[in-house]
């Protein structure tokens, strides 16, 4: 049988994960239509309400029931207003390691909430789930993500050299790949205990 993630839904301080609901479409197109999300991920751009419709009903959940991992909608706490999205994936269950990424909406960043939603994931995958190592990759040049790996206590384990493909603006106002180094970032449960930031309020 395949081992899957539960239907988890985890709240912290400010934000609750739980899983994307076919409600949160507009609100999903709206937040990967971003220049960041655009250079540093692989989102189709422009990113439409119908890329947004077929990841919300089929991918992700796919990616659950296959057992390769969880998507996560982050939403704040008080507002209920969509914020993020967290992606764990290439779970390997006989290891007990998964990868993840994340985007956070433009509107919503530099308040902590990429740290504190990944944090409170690789405290629920640790405790919880019995995982033993968390993966973050991310590209050379994006020092947000990089703040985000390092805010969680992840520690950079080493440089793979041309193994990822980005995108830059060109002149004519179009997009085109450039080749770039990968950093990968490894985090495991002893490493939590000189996280800061806000833990997990509660899962269920
Ligand atoms: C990366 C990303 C998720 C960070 O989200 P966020 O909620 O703003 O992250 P946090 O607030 O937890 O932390 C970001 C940190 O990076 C810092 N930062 C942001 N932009 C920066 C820059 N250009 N140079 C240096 N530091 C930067 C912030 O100051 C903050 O650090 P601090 O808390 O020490 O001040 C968000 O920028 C994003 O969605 N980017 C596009 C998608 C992406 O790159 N995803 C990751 C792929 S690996």
């Amino acid at each position: 049988m395949t081992s899957t993630f539960p239907d988890v839904s985890i709240s912290t301080d400010r934000l609750v994960l739980r899983p994307f609901e076919e409600a949160d479409i507009p609100a999903l197109a709206d937040m990967m239509n971003d220049e960041l999300t655009a250079a540093w991920t692989s989102v189709p751009i422009p990113y439409t309400p119908g890329d947004a419709h077929r990841w919300i009903t089929r991918s992700a959940p796919m990616e659950r029931t296959s057992g390769r991992g969880i998507v996560l909608a982050v939403d704040e706490l008080l507002t209920h207003r969509l914020v993020g999205s967290l992606h764990l994936k290439n779970t390997n269950w006989h290891t007990l390691t998964s990868e993840i990424g994340y985007v956070i909406a433009p509107w919503a960043r530099g308040e902590g909430y990429a740290a504190e939603s990944v944090l409170a994931v690789a405290q629920w995958l640790f405790r919880d789930q019995k995982f033993e190592r968390l993966e973050l990759r991310t590209a050379a040049g994006n020092t947000a993500s990089q703040q985000v790996a390092q805010k969680i206590g992840s520690l950079s384990e080493g440089v793979l050299r041309n193994a990822l493909i980005v995108r830059s603006r060109t002149e004519d106002g179009g997009w085109t790949d450039i080749r770039t180094d990968l950093i990968v970032w490894g985090l495991l449960p002893e490493d939590l205990e000189d996280a800061h930031g806000h833990g997990p309020v509660g899962a269920r």
